[in-house]
């Protein structure tokens, strides 16, 4: 079998922003405690950082990351999670059923971002709270001085302003399963009474609003139409979610999934157009992928998302993650680069032990999981302009299904390409980066690309994700076991590139 692909480097969809490449951590299970704050574990720095979980969040080169959730946001009082540890409040989380301890918040989640070197995102919370909350919480973090907030901060120790730039405005405020879920309606007046006064208050700041939770939402379309149509000149991105899932034990389909996320895509632009169109308006709201993954074991069917008990920092949510899953996920890695001049921010959820590509034993070691493979290379080298790819593929037909609560749903997919491919042109250090999945089971399928406009290629490198076992996973004593090998063969000459990519298989070409 062979697929061609035709990509020249005029013709590029958009340059990727530095904020596609994030991550999340909520406070959830063992994300923050347990994950990347364990005051007394032996790799733990004074503040309670783990360095080694620093050192593989490094690796996997996360830009921006979202705080603190997600459905804990819902009902979290940002003024627990400052001050002296001492007197922080134990709180019942309703979101996972958990305590929460508030001995990390805030401040500390600002400290260990600029460590990492990277951006802070944070989500205000629109369920039990409201508008002044959110401002309120904003002036603590960005306001310079001279107000009781500003100063607040400064006597708990963080004398300059914080200067958080992206804010979420709530979180999946149209799901029955968080606390003060709302109709599209009131979420629409009360973000956007809450982004004038944020905007108000600090007007450097960028907002998103919550879209659809999920595509398969019953209000779908018309949550995304009526919120922008209050909030349009109010803020700069709409939020998108979405969890892969192989519930059927389908995994050509569940291969196939990824390219639903091109079609929500397609459709949040659309309906974002369109609120523009009816305003006669050529600002363009932007998209921020702000929860995608793959997670279904440990979700709905599967165990659950909580433990009895109101148990501190749970085991919950912790997906380990197979081979096969690297590949779906390696595919939306795909779908968000070829989106690159509509998705200006993405987050993958999450980033430590729940939902995430990195694994720690509390007390133990640190791991890295399957799906961590793709999102660094992604990370480390998707940056620069996409270019569109014309792909000629065989195809395949699938039918996924994306249950939605106790509804069946089939969603059929009659023309998959077997190949899916993003094409990455870094101008500053002249590279040319192929991102190339190949989705057929059991054969071989050689990669033609004619990269017009390029005539002197030569090889970087180019790595492989493959194992004959689609259900083996990264493990503690084996946390090597999938990861990235030389893929040997690839010919370049020229502007042409060929390659054999394996059944099953993840590809990483850098050409220079
Ligand atoms: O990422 C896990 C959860 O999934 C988030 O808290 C929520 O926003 C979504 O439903």
């Amino acid at each position: 079998l062979k697929a061609e692909v035709l990509i020249d480097r005029d013709f590029a969809v958009g340059a990727t922003d530095p904020r596609l490449f994030g991550a999340f951590v909520e406070h959830l299970g063992r994300c923050v405690y347990g994950g990347l704050f364990e005051p007394g574990h032996p790799e733990a720095d004074e503040r309670g950082f783990r360095r080694d979980v620093m050192a593989l969040v490094k690796e996997l080169a996360p830009t921006i990351m979202r705080y603190p959730g997600g459905n804990f946001v819902s009902g979290y009082n940002w003024e627990d999670g400052v001050g002296p540890v001492e007197n922080r409040p134990r709180r019942l989380d309703l979101a996972w059923f958990s305590t929460e301890p508030n001995t990390f918040g805030t401040n500390e989640f600002i400290d260990w971002c600029r460590e990492a070197g990277i951006e802070p995102m944070l989500a205000v919370n629109l369920g039990t709270r409201g508008a002044d909350a959110a401002r309120h919480y904003l002036e603590y973090c960005n306001h310079p001085s001279g107000t009781a907030l500003s100063d607040l901060r400064r006597s708990h120790g963080w004398e300059q302003p914080h200067d958080v730039k992206f804010w979420c405005l709530g979180n999946e405020m149209d799901g029955p399963w968080q606390m003060e879920r709302k109709t599209a309606t009131e979420y629409a007046r009360i973000a956007t009474e809450t982004a004038k006064m944020m905007k108000w208050t600090d007007k450097t700041v960028e907002l998103a609003v919550c879209g659809s939770s999920a595509r398969n939402m019953p209000t779908f379309g018309e949550w995304e139409y009526t919120v922008l149509d209050h909030t349009f000149d109010h803020v700069e991105f709409i939020s998108l979610h979405t969890y892969f899932n192989n519930y059927a034990h389908d995994t050509a389909a569940f291969l196939a999934s990824p390219d639903l996320m091109d079609s929500f895509i397609d459709e949040v632009v659309a309906i974002a157009d369109a609120v523009a169109a009816k305003r006669r308006s050529s600002k363009r709201i932007m998209l921020s992928f702000d929860e995608w993954n793959v997670w279904y074991r440990t979700r709905g069917k599967g165990e659950g998302r909580a433990k009895p008990g109101w148990p501190e920092a749970p085991q919950i949510l912790e997906e380990i993650y197979t081979m096969e899953d690297a590949l779906t996920f390696g595919g939306a890695c795909i779908s968000l680069l070829n989106h690159a001049d509509r998705v200006k921010s993405a987050c993958l959820a999450q980033l430590v032990n729940a939902i995430a590509p990195i694994m720690t034993e509390t007390g133990g070691p640190a791991w890295r999981q399957t799906i961590f493979h793709p999102f660094a290379q992604m990370s480390n080298l998707g940056r620069g302009n996409v270019l569109r790819s014309k792909v000629n593929s065989p195809t395949y037909s699938a039918r996924y299904y994306d249950p939605r609560g106790a509804e069946e749903l089939y969603y059929p997919m009659p023309e998959v390409p077997y190949v899916k491919v993003a094409s990455v042109h870094n101008e500053d250090d002249k590279t040319l980066t192929l991102f190339v999945l190949n989705r057929h089971l059991d054969e071989s399928i050689t990669l033609d690309l004619d990269a017009r406009g390029f005539n002197d290629l030569t090889l970087d490198h180019a790595l492989e994700l493959r194992h004959d076992d689609l259900q083996i996973t990264n493990t503690k004593d084996a946390p090597d076991t999938v990861s990235p090998v030389a893929l040997d063969g690839v010919q370049v000459q020229g502007g042409r590139v060929q390659a054999t990519l394996a059944p099953a298989s993840w590809n990483v070409i850098r050409l220079k």
